[in-house]
């Protein structure tokens, strides 16, 4: 990013997403060396960036599988991943959305209710198609991340509510995995499913939920039940405050730190889970590609207010609006560098008062056409653009497409 050509850059028309492919090779590469070291399968979450080059250069890493949330989704990971690769979650599938899933083969669905299942279990019987499903289970654990991204606790919408469901639970997973009356032939029960939040960076946070699945699989055991998947969901936080000192997660600390906690995964061999290997998954999102993803803009004035300055600019909270919905802070700098710093309010174009990049933010000097970077844009940016005050949708450039 720091050899950014400023000749190259005005060529293309502002705001628009540009992608650091080589450190996007990097962050794969050091992900699937420690995952293929623990024989962990990583699905790429697609709601991060769905944008098609990105995929492309994900896919070709075979060992690469998606993670979908919604029937679109799907069929968007089948252009690039193989259907036995390709799992998916969502609270609020349609039985249209199921029923392509099951018939494009996908790996696994992930079911968030009680009543989803006998959903799925009709689809099946209908389509005459056999499926596997898991579970995703809300272990009510808290992640300690912003609010908006928090998943696993009771007051979310996700996954299945042990609290108050328990024996609902292991009588409705016993009931299918046993079969007795044949009522559940066509699905399959392979595991167990977790996503507790993201943007996730304090490790420990993780500890309650390697304890919690150590006490579901034991119930599981005892009732006689083995499952052969367990994904363990994304949540990988990356450093936003200094991308370019950290470009790279710790993949090493947040697979380890499962790994080495729950205990059920050392136990198989002897009488647990009847000796069967537990495979597990991962679904990363923000931690494969948000570092490699910048939003290029153009500074279209810089405002004197009464007791601030506004460095307003060509892009808005509908071409990023993470800052404005979390309270995201990204770090934005001139790309022609200058001594001279400035505190600015770093707003947007967009008729909303919370089109705030940054409040009294300091940076580079800025004079109207400069062109500015916001870092750590590639997770939840472009895929999350809008065409809010009927603007465009931005344009995403890779580093190797750039003339
Ligand atoms: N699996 C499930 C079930 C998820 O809900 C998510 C993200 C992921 C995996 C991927 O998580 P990641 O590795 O990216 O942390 N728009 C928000 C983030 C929303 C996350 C939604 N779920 C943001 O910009 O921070």
């Amino acid at each position: 990013m720091d050899n950014l050509d400023i000749n190259k850059i005005k060529k293309y028309k502002t705001p628009y997403y540009y992608y650091d492919t080589s450190l996007l090779e990097k962050t794969i590469s050091k992900c699937l060396s420690i995952a293929n070291k623990n024989d962990i399968k990583i699905c790429f979450s697609i709601k991060s960036n769905f944008n098609e080059k990105i995929l492309k250069i994900i896919s070709s890493h075979p060992e690469f599988g998606a993670d979908c949330v919604s029937g679109g989704e799907v069929k968007l990971a089948l252009k690039f991943f193989k259907p036995e690769s390709i799992v998916y979650a969502g609270v609020g599938k349609s039985d249209e959305e199921i029923e392509y899933a099951i018939e494009n083969n996908i790996f696994c669905i992930n079911v968030e209710s009680l009543g989803e299942i006998e959903d799925l279990n009709n689809i099946c019987k209908r389509l005459k198609k056999k499926t596997n499903f898991a579970c995703r289970i809300n272990p009510n654990i808290s992640p300690h991340t912003h609010e908006k991204i928090t998943t696993g606790l009771n007051e979310n919408k996700f996954g299945i509510y042990l609290d108050k469901n328990e024996n609902k639970f292991y009588e409705k997973i016993k009931e299918i995995y046993f079969n007795e009356d044949n009522k559940y032939s066509y699905i399959n029960f392979i595991g167990l499913h977790f996503h507790i939040g993201s943007q996730i960076l304090n490790f420990n946070d993780f500890l309650p939920l390697c304890k919690k699945i150590d006490e579901i699989l034991d119930k599981l055991n005892t009732l006689g039940i083995s499952i052969s998947y367990l994904n363990l969901g994304g949540g990988l936080g990356v450093d936003y405050e200094n991308p370019k000192l950290n470009p790279i997660p710790d993949f090493e600390g947040f697979f380890d730190i499962y790994l080495n906690n729950i205990k059920s995964l050392k136990k198989i061999g002897n009488d647990f889970n009847k000796g069967k290997k537990i495979k597990l998954y991962f679904e990363l999102g923000r931690s494969i590609i948000c570092q490699s993803g910048n939003l290029i803009a153009k500074v279209i004035n810089v405002k004197e207010g009464i007791d601030r300055k506004f460095l307003i600019l060509d892009c808005g909270m509908n071409d990023l609006i993470r800052p404005a919905m979390y309270g995201a802070v990204h770090k934005i700098e001139k790309i022609e560098k200058n001594e001279e710093e400035e505190i600015y309010d770093v707003v947007g174009p967009i008729c909303e008062s919370s089109d705030i990049f940054n409040k009294d933010y300091k940076m580079g000097k800025c004079k109207k056409g400069d062109f500015v970077v916001i870092h750590s844009a590639g997770a939840y940016g472009e895929s999350m653009a809008s065409r809010y005050n009927y603007r465009e949708i931005p344009k995403g450039y890779l580093d190797t497409e750039f003339l």
